[in-house]
Protein backbone atom coordinates (compact mmCIF):
# COMPACT_ATOMS: atom_id res chain seq x y z
CA UNK A 1 0.00 0.00 0.00
CA UNK A 2 1.06 3.77 -0.34
CA UNK A 3 1.74 5.74 2.64
CA UNK A 4 1.11 9.59 2.49
CA UNK A 5 4.52 11.34 4.26
CA UNK A 6 4.21 14.46 5.78
CA UNK A 7 7.59 16.32 6.41
CA UNK A 8 9.18 19.11 7.99
CA UNK A 9 11.39 21.29 7.22
CA UNK A 10 12.92 23.01 10.08
CA UNK A 11 14.66 25.65 8.38
CA UNK A 12 13.50 28.68 6.14
CA UNK A 13 16.54 29.38 4.82
CA UNK A 14 17.38 29.73 0.99
CA UNK A 15 19.81 27.37 0.05
CA UNK A 16 19.10 25.06 3.69
CA UNK A 17 21.23 22.08 3.18
CA UNK A 18 18.33 20.21 4.98
CA UNK A 19 16.05 20.79 2.66
CA UNK A 20 18.75 19.81 -0.23
CA UNK A 21 18.79 16.03 1.86
CA UNK A 22 14.74 16.13 2.16
CA UNK A 23 15.18 15.98 -1.76
CA UNK A 24 17.96 13.11 -1.78
CA UNK A 25 15.39 11.13 1.12
CA UNK A 26 12.50 11.34 -1.31
CA UNK A 27 14.15 10.45 -4.27
CA UNK A 28 15.78 7.51 -2.85
CA UNK A 29 12.33 6.76 -0.42
CA UNK A 30 11.00 3.27 -1.42
CA UNK A 31 8.20 4.16 -3.91
CA UNK A 32 5.46 3.03 -1.45
CA UNK A 33 5.88 6.27 0.45
CA UNK A 34 4.23 9.35 -1.01
CA UNK A 35 5.32 12.58 0.32
CA UNK A 36 3.91 16.11 1.54
CA UNK A 37 5.52 18.91 2.95
CA UNK A 38 3.99 20.55 5.64
CA UNK A 39 4.79 24.52 5.89
CA UNK A 40 5.80 25.91 8.89
CA UNK A 41 6.74 29.72 7.95
CA UNK A 42 3.43 31.28 7.93
CA UNK A 43 2.32 30.14 11.40
CA UNK A 44 2.11 32.91 13.56
CA UNK A 45 3.83 32.41 17.19
CA UNK A 46 2.01 29.98 19.20
CA UNK A 47 -0.25 31.15 22.09
CA UNK A 48 -3.11 29.70 24.17
CA UNK A 49 -5.22 32.51 23.03
CA UNK A 50 -5.16 31.07 19.45
CA UNK A 51 -7.06 27.82 21.46
CA UNK A 52 -10.34 29.13 20.91
CA UNK A 53 -10.41 29.92 17.41
CA UNK A 54 -7.48 28.44 15.36
CA UNK A 55 -6.43 30.34 13.20
CA UNK A 56 -6.33 28.85 9.38
CA UNK A 57 -2.92 28.40 9.22
CA UNK A 58 -2.64 26.22 12.45
CA UNK A 59 -5.80 24.47 11.64
CA UNK A 60 -3.98 23.63 8.05
CA UNK A 61 -0.60 22.18 10.05
CA UNK A 62 -3.55 19.83 12.34
CA UNK A 63 -5.33 17.99 9.53
CA UNK A 64 -1.88 17.71 7.42
CA UNK A 65 -0.46 15.89 10.39
CA UNK A 66 -3.61 14.18 11.13
CA UNK A 67 -4.25 13.13 7.55
CA UNK A 68 -0.39 12.00 7.18
CA UNK A 69 0.27 8.07 7.94
CA UNK A 70 3.62 9.62 9.25
CA UNK A 71 5.95 12.18 9.92
CA UNK A 72 9.47 12.63 8.59
CA UNK A 73 11.37 15.83 10.71
CA UNK A 74 14.04 16.74 8.55
CA UNK A 75 15.76 19.86 10.13
CA UNK A 76 18.67 22.05 11.31
CA UNK A 77 20.61 22.18 14.75
CA UNK A 78 20.02 25.58 16.34
CA UNK A 79 22.41 26.29 19.70
CA UNK A 80 22.13 22.63 19.97
CA UNK A 81 18.42 22.25 20.11
CA UNK A 82 15.79 22.66 17.80
CA UNK A 83 14.81 25.51 15.44
CA UNK A 84 12.28 27.64 16.69
CA UNK A 85 10.12 27.64 13.62
CA UNK A 86 9.72 23.73 13.83
CA UNK A 87 8.90 23.67 17.19
CA UNK A 88 6.49 26.63 17.26
CA UNK A 89 5.09 24.16 14.50
CA UNK A 90 5.18 21.43 16.61
CA UNK A 91 3.40 23.27 19.89
CA UNK A 92 1.09 24.34 17.24
CA UNK A 93 0.14 21.01 16.21
CA UNK A 94 -0.29 19.83 19.83
CA UNK A 95 -2.63 22.08 21.03
CA UNK A 96 -5.84 22.87 22.10
CA UNK A 97 -4.83 20.29 24.50
CA UNK A 98 -6.58 17.04 24.51
CA UNK A 99 -6.53 17.27 20.64
CA UNK A 100 -2.84 16.54 19.86
CA UNK A 101 -2.22 15.59 16.40
CA UNK A 102 1.09 13.64 17.22
CA UNK A 103 -0.49 11.13 18.64
CA UNK A 104 1.16 7.72 17.56
CA UNK A 105 2.00 8.96 14.58
CA UNK A 106 5.20 6.86 13.80
CA UNK A 107 8.11 9.47 13.41
CA UNK A 108 11.38 9.90 11.95
CA UNK A 109 13.88 12.62 12.88
CA UNK A 110 16.96 13.19 10.79
CA UNK A 111 19.18 16.56 9.89
CA UNK A 112 22.04 17.99 8.29
CA UNK A 113 25.08 20.47 9.68
CA UNK A 114 28.09 21.26 7.99
CA UNK A 115 30.06 20.22 11.28
CA UNK A 116 30.50 16.57 12.72
CA UNK A 117 28.13 16.67 15.09
CA UNK A 118 25.34 16.06 12.65
CA UNK A 119 22.53 17.78 14.53
CA UNK A 120 22.87 14.52 17.12
CA UNK A 121 21.88 17.40 20.07
CA UNK A 122 18.61 18.72 18.39
CA UNK A 123 17.20 14.78 17.62
CA UNK A 124 17.86 14.45 21.18
CA UNK A 125 15.90 17.07 22.16
CA UNK A 126 13.40 16.03 19.96
CA UNK A 127 13.38 12.59 21.08
CA UNK A 128 12.17 14.37 24.39
CA UNK A 129 9.47 16.21 22.88
CA UNK A 130 7.61 13.19 20.70
CA UNK A 131 7.70 10.99 23.48
CA UNK A 132 5.76 13.81 24.78
CA UNK A 133 3.59 13.99 22.37
CA UNK A 134 3.52 10.12 22.43
CA UNK A 135 4.56 10.03 18.95
CA UNK A 136 6.30 6.79 18.03
CA UNK A 137 10.17 7.17 16.63
CA UNK A 138 12.28 5.46 14.65
CA UNK A 139 14.91 4.35 16.62
CA UNK A 140 17.89 2.45 14.38
CA UNK A 141 19.05 3.78 12.46
CA UNK A 142 19.87 7.16 13.91
CA UNK A 143 20.93 9.60 10.88
CA UNK A 144 23.45 12.39 11.65
CA UNK A 145 24.68 13.53 8.61
CA UNK A 146 27.98 15.98 8.02
CA UNK A 147 26.71 17.23 5.02
CA UNK A 148 29.11 17.42 2.23
CA UNK A 149 27.80 19.59 -0.60
CA UNK A 150 29.76 18.13 -2.91
CA UNK A 151 27.62 14.79 -2.33
CA UNK A 152 24.55 16.04 -3.49
CA UNK A 153 23.59 17.37 -6.92
CA UNK A 154 20.46 19.55 -8.19
CA UNK A 155 16.90 18.56 -7.23
CA UNK A 156 18.50 15.54 -4.73
CA UNK A 157 20.58 13.74 -6.64
CA UNK A 158 23.04 11.91 -4.51
CA UNK A 159 26.53 11.54 -6.10
CA UNK A 160 28.66 9.94 -3.89
CA UNK A 161 27.55 6.38 -3.58
CA UNK A 162 28.04 5.34 0.10
CA UNK A 163 25.79 8.66 1.48
CA UNK A 164 23.32 7.59 -1.01
CA UNK A 165 23.23 3.85 0.21
CA UNK A 166 22.98 4.76 3.76
CA UNK A 167 20.09 7.18 3.06
CA UNK A 168 18.50 4.36 0.97
CA UNK A 169 18.72 2.32 4.29
CA UNK A 170 17.36 5.29 6.57
CA UNK A 171 14.35 5.30 4.34
CA UNK A 172 14.11 1.66 3.93
CA UNK A 173 13.99 1.36 7.59
CA UNK A 174 11.87 4.11 8.10
CA UNK A 175 9.16 2.48 5.91
CA UNK A 176 9.31 -0.98 7.31
CA UNK A 177 8.48 1.51 10.60
CA UNK A 178 5.59 3.24 9.73
CA UNK A 179 3.76 0.39 8.57
CA UNK A 180 4.94 -1.74 11.87
CA UNK A 181 3.05 1.30 13.76
CA UNK A 182 0.14 1.59 11.68
CA UNK A 183 -0.70 -2.37 12.09
CA UNK A 184 -0.01 -1.80 15.97
CA UNK A 185 -2.28 0.98 15.75
CA UNK A 186 -5.00 -0.86 13.71
CA UNK A 187 -4.55 -4.22 16.06
CA UNK A 188 -5.04 -1.79 19.30
CA UNK A 189 -1.90 -2.81 20.45
CA UNK A 190 -0.45 0.18 21.58
C1 LIG B 1 23.59 27.13 13.68
N1 LIG B 1 24.41 26.08 13.30
C2 LIG B 1 24.61 25.03 14.18
N2 LIG B 1 25.21 23.86 13.76
C3 LIG B 1 25.33 22.83 14.62
O1 LIG B 1 25.83 21.77 14.24
N3 LIG B 1 24.93 22.94 15.93
C4 LIG B 1 24.36 24.08 16.42
O2 LIG B 1 23.99 24.13 17.57
C5 LIG B 1 24.19 25.17 15.52
N4 LIG B 1 23.60 26.33 15.94
C6 LIG B 1 23.19 27.25 15.02
C7 LIG B 1 22.38 28.30 15.42
C8 LIG B 1 21.89 29.19 14.49
C9 LIG B 1 20.95 30.28 14.92
C10 LIG B 1 22.26 29.05 13.12
C11 LIG B 1 21.72 30.01 12.08
C12 LIG B 1 23.10 28.05 12.74
C13 LIG B 1 24.93 25.99 11.93
C14 LIG B 1 23.95 25.23 11.06
O3 LIG B 1 24.20 23.83 11.17
C15 LIG B 1 24.14 25.63 9.59
O4 LIG B 1 23.88 27.03 9.46
C16 LIG B 1 23.23 24.84 8.67
O5 LIG B 1 23.52 25.16 7.32
C17 LIG B 1 21.76 25.14 8.95
O6 LIG B 1 20.92 24.28 8.22
P1 LIG B 1 20.17 24.79 6.91
O7 LIG B 1 19.43 26.04 7.22
O8 LIG B 1 21.26 25.05 5.84
O9 LIG B 1 19.29 23.64 6.51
Amino acid sequence: PAYQIGYFVGSLASGSINRTLSKALIKLAPKDLEFNEIPIKDLPLYSSDYDADFPAEGRALKEAVEAADGILFISPEYNRSIPGALKNAIDWGSRPWGTNSFARKPTGIIGASPGGIGTAVMQSNMRSVLSFLDAPQLNTPEAYISFKPEAYGDDGEVKDESTQKFLRHYMDEYCAFVQRVLDANAAGHI
